[in-house]
């Protein structure tokens, strides 16, 4: 299908490169089994070199999602790709993405090599990987500050080399939409149909979902993207932004992916209790406001027509029906089901907890929150976490 486009999920490892995302293995299985039913192509788990925590979680990731394509990391070199190859050992659908930055800039100050040696590191770099795996992709890193005849040679060569898929990533956050579709739309041109033209952008312009999608009308078919955006310094790519566009806008958008979107909502949930933080109130599709409405004439409008106000139906990205009013007199089941919907399964003694402390509330209310029912399902499970470290 030529509008299909592949995402390429990377909140376990982009992701988890930023402060106060450091995951644990069995919150990467966590994290991942959401991501898998969520419905991501690809799920990059980690960059096995790194450490061994890395290479653990790709090895339980693939091991457990066997007919997922699982990605791992590696510099361009011997060491990190015969890692990533033995970290994916045990994977049926393996991908093994090497990088190597192709910028000026880098070349000069980081790496302190010519653009002969570079290109020659990559293309070894990819032919290793293949001698592992037929599914390998090539980042030039830095990519959109590259002179562009040199990107084009060295897309060449490492499809060449074997490679399948050229990512080309806006690594500092640095491009404009308009100048990074013109890049893409050169590289697809060049590359034709020898491999899939990726995009992986960073927010440090807060661009990287409008680079992502101009990148997309230029002819990319994966998008690297984490969820919340969490990724080096600003972030990356909002998967759910991006997929929530295609949807909203296929007028304009007829893109298509296989994200099942009711999922997106509890996928954000988990990550934020996995890592440090949770996206800001006012974050597009995931933020505690993204479908509340405060002011009179919005909530009059609202009230009368919810198109008035909302582009986008809340349960279609999972967001429960905030009309489903919880008060003192609803039994154990609504709340199960409403704690499920906002992303937590719990068990018995949880859901106990919780009621009590549910039934309390509501005594003193006319009604609960959406919000108040989230920060007792923190304490509850805060609670359970406490008592099983005791
Ligand atoms: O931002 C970047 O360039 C990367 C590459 C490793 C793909 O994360
Ligand atoms: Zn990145």
């Amino acid at each position: 299908m030529a509008n299909r486009v592949y995402i390429f999920d990377t909140t376990l490892r982009d992701g988890e490169q930023s402060p106060g995302c450091s995951m644990t293995v069995p919150e990467k299985l966590q994290l991942a089994r959401k991501l898998v039913e969520l419905g991501v192509d690809i799920l990059e788990a980690g960059f096995p070199i790194a450490s061994e925590g890395d290479f653990q979680a790709v090895d339980a990731v693939s091991r457990e999602f066997s007919w997922v394509q699982v990605a791992a990391l590696a510099r361009a070199n011997r060491l990190d790709v015969e890692r990533a190859a033995a970290s994916l050992k045990h994977a049926r659908r393996p991908r093994i993405h090497t990088f190597l930055a192709t910028s000026e800039i880098h070349l000069k100050y980081k790496l302190k090599k010519s653009q002969e040696q570079v290109l020659d590191e990559a293309v070894a770099a990819v032919e290793l990987a293949r001698s592992y795996t037929d599914d390998v992709e090539f980042s030039a890193e830095d990519a959109t500050r590259t002179d562009w005849d040199y990107l084009e040679q060295i897309s060449r060569a490492v499809v060449a080399a074997g490679a399948r898929t050229v990512n080309l990533p806006d690594t500092v956050g640095y491009s404009v939409p308009e100048e990074y579709g013109a890049l893409i739309g050169r590289m697809v041109r060049a590359l034709g149909d020898s491999a899939i033209v990726s995009v992986h952008c960073h927010d440090d312009l807060g661009l990287a979902v409008a680079n992502s999608i101009a990148a997309v009308q230029a002819g990319a078919r994966q998008i690297e993207c984490t969820i919340n955006g969490i990724g080096e310094r600003a972030g990356n790519a909002s998967l759910e932004e991006i997929v929530m566009a295609f949807k909203t806008r296929s007028d304009r958008l007829p893109f298509e992916t296989k994200i099942v979107t009711e999922h997106i909502f509890a996928a954000s949930q988990l990550l934020s209790r996995t890592i440090t933080f949770g996206p800001q109130p006012n974050k597009a599709i995931v933020g505690d406001n993204a479908f509340a409405h405060e002011a009179g004439i919005h909530q009059d409008g609202y009230l009368k027509e919810r198109t008035t106000y909302e582009i986008m139906d809340p349960r279609s990205v999972g967001v429960p029906e905030s009309k489903l009013v919880l008060g003192k007199h609803s039994g154990r089941h609504a709340l199960h089901k409403r704690a499920e919907d906002l992303g937590f399964q719990l068990g018995k003694d949880e859901l106990d907890l919780l009621y009590h402390r549910f039934i309390a509330l509501a005594d003193r209310k006319k009604g609960v929150s959406n919000d108040e029912i989230l920060a007792l399902l923190h304490e509850v499970v805060g609670a359970k976490a406490a008592a099983a470290n005791d």
